[in-house]
């Protein structure tokens, strides 16, 4: 039996082996480690199709539980909060209770004079959206955990952006251990930013997600066809590195190709590159050029 293609074409899969974008990465890392303070913590990723947003959000994720975050996913539409918060909720009764389910607690009186709180099993329907994240985040902080909170294909047009960048203001006056870190297209992340009504997200660090430096293509091109167990020709890899552009959905494509075009004998020769990158410009054309323009 062949080895299964270690390439991964597909838009959203972490890569195998994650080209360039280390200072990006460096500075999240050193951001979850280090926690509340650092700039980092709040975030946008910035970069066209296919520069590898939505792969980075997953990897940070991942880099970050190792330094005691838990991560939520959400994508940017309708519903976004209340997704956020149930996956709070689910990552909050892993994280605590491992195997039980788990229902945190949730407040539901509190009186002055001498203090009283009061607490329930199950939510109370009167609370808001910040009192009840509140509420988790104050149980993951127990736990000694973090919330990173992702927000992939960012749109200003959606009022839920708005008010999650409003509570998150709130947040880190609170001291709460939160991160937002966002990705969206160049032109939407500017419509964004331009909202007046989220004016503190001005201040998030922006990462642009340009293209990756030959060398570092070349390396993690080697590295993947070798996980695979097989070599490429220097030659081929030189076909295949100007091909690529840099880009990081053509890296994946253009691997995904070559690998096909070659037969298992181990080396992905120069013939079975051009044919590869070949098949990878038509496989661009039709999946991305078409459908966009
Ligand atoms: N640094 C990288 N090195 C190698 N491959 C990568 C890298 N980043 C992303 N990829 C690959 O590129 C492809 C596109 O990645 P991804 O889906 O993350 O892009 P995106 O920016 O989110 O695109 P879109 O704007 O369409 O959502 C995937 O196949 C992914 O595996
Ligand atoms: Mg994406």
């Amino acid at each position: 039996m062949f080895p299964t293609n270690p390439f991964t074409p597909e838009f959203g899969s972490v890569p195998l082996v994650m080209a360039g974008r280390q200072s990006i990465r460096r500075e999240l890392f050193d951001a979850f480690s280090q926690g509340r303070g650092n700039p980092n913590l709040s975030s946008i990723l910035i970069g066209p199709r296919g520069s590898g947003k939505t792969a980075l959000l997953t990897y940070l994720a991942k880099e970050a539980s190792s330094e005691g975050w838990v991560a939520v996913h959400a994508v940017a539409m309708p519903g976004m909060l209340e997704d956020i918060f149930e996956q709070t909720r689910l990552a909050c009764a892993n994280a605590l209770e491992k195997k039980e389910a788990y229902t945190p607690p949730q407040l539901t009186s509190l009186g002055l004079g001498p203090v009283s709180v009061g607490w329930a099993a199950s939510p109370a329907p009167s609370e808001n959206w910040r009192t009840r994240m509140s509420g988790l985040m104050e149980a993951l902080e127990g736990a000694d955990l973090g919330l990173l909170i992702t927000v992939d294909e960012v749109v200003a047009s959606l009022d839920e952006m708005v008010r999650l960048a409003a509570v998150y203001q709130l947040f880190v006056r609170e001291q709460r251990r939160v991160a937002p870190v966002m990705a969206g297209l160049p032109s939407n992340i500017s419509a964004l930013l331009n909202d007046k009504s989220v004016s503190f997200l001005r201040r998030a660090q922006q990462h642009k997600l340009g293209t990756i430096p030959d060398p570092d293509v070349r390396e993690a091109f080697r590295e993947t066809a070798a996980i695979g167990g097989r070599d490429v020709a220097s030659n081929a890899l030189e076909t295949c590195v100007s091909a690529i552009g840099g880009y990081p959905y053509m890296l994946q494509l253009v691997g995904f190709r070559c690998w096909q075009a070659s037969n298992p004998s181990g080396v992905i020769s120069v013939e079975a590159a051009k044919r590869g990158v070949g098949d990878a410009r038509e496989d661009f054309r039709s999946h991305i050029l078409e459908p966009t323009f």
